[in-house]
């Protein structure tokens, strides 16, 4: 099985200073066999993380990008234009972004086909309702989003993060995840086919320092995307010492 992933996803949060300062703490504590470890922080910080962060094993990503290289696009960035800035990673169509900002899985799949034309790995975002998990739909939702935001030819990661244990301290259960994780592989595999065994997929939602361990022990799950708990540096390293 390959290494896992952590990312970590600062959504809007982080000053100049105090990114500075997470960053360094990060990189001077990072384990050495450490698993494949990216940080995503706003626009407004990778510069100063690049250049933080160069030569380092930490990763640099963004949380969205445009899926035009250029034009007329106010407000937008493009993935060409973060990989100048040496990001490697773009996380797309999380749902604050869906629910947000209205992202469709067609735009989402734009992204992903945009971002990996300019040499970035998609972390592509999936999840359900705590309605549709409950009135269990859940699995025809979570079914749909990956034949529409995932690209033929994926060259990306997938990330589960059911929305209702997204920043509300009550992550999945084992159960869930694992039962989760396993209908996932099989809808990569069934869409996909040979090469939707290789696809890594990440469980995201409340991640913390104590239930770290025990999310990533569960077979399929290929890593994690951290909210909350990346913004300190001793929480986001004790999630990636947990991780293989
Ligand atoms: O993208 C990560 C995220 O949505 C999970 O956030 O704060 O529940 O770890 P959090």
């Amino acid at each position: 099985m390959s290494r896992q992933l952590i990312a970590g996803n600062w959504k809007m949060n982080g000053t100049r200073q105090n990114a500075q300062g997470l960053a360094q703490a990060l990189v001077a504590r990072l384990p050495a066999d450490a698993a494949d470890v990216v940080v995503c922080p706003p626009f407004t910080l990778l510069p100063l993380l690049a250049d933080s962060l160069a030569g380092t094993a930490l990763a640099l990503g963004a949380q969205d990008c445009h899926k035009a290289p250029s034009g007329a696009y106010t407000g937008d960035i493009s993935a060409t234009m973060l990989g100048e800035f040496g990001v490697s990673y773009v996380i797309l169509g999380h749902s604050e972004r869906r629910q947000g900002h209205g992202e469709l899985d067609d735009t989402v799949r734009e992204k992903a086909i945009a971002a990996t034309k300019a040499g970035l790995t998609p972390i592509v975002c999936i999840g359900e309702t705590e309605d549709q998990r409950e009135s269990g739909d859940y699995t025809d939702v979570l079914g749909w989003q990956i034949k529409g935001s995932l690209p033929d030819n994926f060259a990306g990661v997938l990330a589960y993060e059911p929305i209702w244990a997204i920043g509300t301290g009550l992550a999945a259960t084992t159960e869930q995840i694992a039962q989760t994780m396993l209908f996932l592989r099989e809808e990569l595999v069934r869409q996909f086919g040979e090469a939707g065994k290789a696809i890594k997929i990440l469980y995201g939602g409340s991640v913390n320092a104590d239930n770290a361990a025990a999310i990533l022990g569960i077979p399929e799950v290929g890593g994690a995307l951290v909210g909350g708990a990346s913004l300190d540096a001793d929480a986001f390293l004790s999630i990636v010492s947990a991780a293989s």
